[in-house]
C-alpha cells in the first residue's frame, strides 16, 4: 500500500473542512481495526467546533496544531466492552489509530496523533473537558484536514533492526 510508505505527520491545514462522507470512511476504517478478543472497546469523538478545538490544543504542549486542524477524532477506549485484568485496549487503541492516519492519506488528507494516555495529566484534561465517565479512557487525539503543504516521504527500513531466526 502506497498509503503506508506516503504518510508523514501533518501538523499545518488549510481552513478547508473534512467531507462527512471522508469522515464516515475513515469511522468505517478505524471500526473494522483488529482488537484482543475481538472486543471492539472502542468510541470516538468528532469535534470540529473551533472553541472546542482550542481548548483541545491545550491538552500538551505537543497538541498545539490541533486549533488549526478542522477535525479532530478523539480515539476513546471502553473499558466496559475491553478485556478485564490487563490494558490490552492500549494496543487496540493503537491499531486504531493507526487505522485512521492511513484511511486518512488514502483519502487525500493529512492526520497526525496527539497522544493522551498514558499521560495522566492529559487524560485527566480531555475526562474533565468532556465530562467523560470514568470508564471511557481519552487514548489519543488525532488531528485532521487538507495539507498545507506535502512532506517528502521517509524510507526507514533498516535492516540491522531485522533479526532472522534469532536475536
Ligand atoms: C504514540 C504516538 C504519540 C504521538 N504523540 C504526538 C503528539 O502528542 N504530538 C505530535 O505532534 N505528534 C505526535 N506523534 C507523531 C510523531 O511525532 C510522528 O509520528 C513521528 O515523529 C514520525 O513522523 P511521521 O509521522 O511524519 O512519520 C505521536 C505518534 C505516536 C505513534
Amino acid at each position: 500500500m502506497d498509503e503506508i510508505m506516503r504518510r508523514r505527520s501533518t501538523r499545518r491545514f488549510q481552513e478547508r473542512g473534512v467531507e462527512p462522507e471522508k469522515t464516515e470512511r475513515l469511522l468505517r476504517a478505524a471500526m473494522q481495526s483488529p482488537t484482543g478478543r475481538n472486543a471492539q472497546d472502542w468510541e470516538f469523538l468528532v469535534i470540529t467546533d473551533e472553541q472546542t478545538r482550542q481548548a483541545v490544543s491545550h491538552m500538551s504542549e505537543y497538541a498545539m496544531c490541533a486549533k488549526n486542524a478542522p477535525q479532530l477524532v478523539a480515539v476513546l477506549a471502553n473499558l466496559e466492552r475491553a478485556v478485564q485484568g490487563y490494558p490490552l485496549w492500549s494496543c487496540d487503541m493503537g491499531a486504531v489509530c493507526q487505522t485512521i492516519l492511513l484511511q486518512a492519506e488514502h483519502d487525500g488528507l493529512g492526520a497526525v496523533w496527539l497522544a493522551a494516555w498514558p499521560h495522566e495529566g492529559r487524560v485527566q484534561y480531555m475526562r474533565e473537558l468532556f465530562n467523560l465517565p470514568e470508564h471511557i479512557v481519552p487514548y489519543a487525539v488525532i488531528a485532521m484536514g487538507y495539507k498545507l503543504s506535502e512532506k517528502p516521504s521517509e524510507d526507514r527500513y533498516d535492516a540491522g533492526k531485522v533479526h532472522w531466526e534469532r536475536y
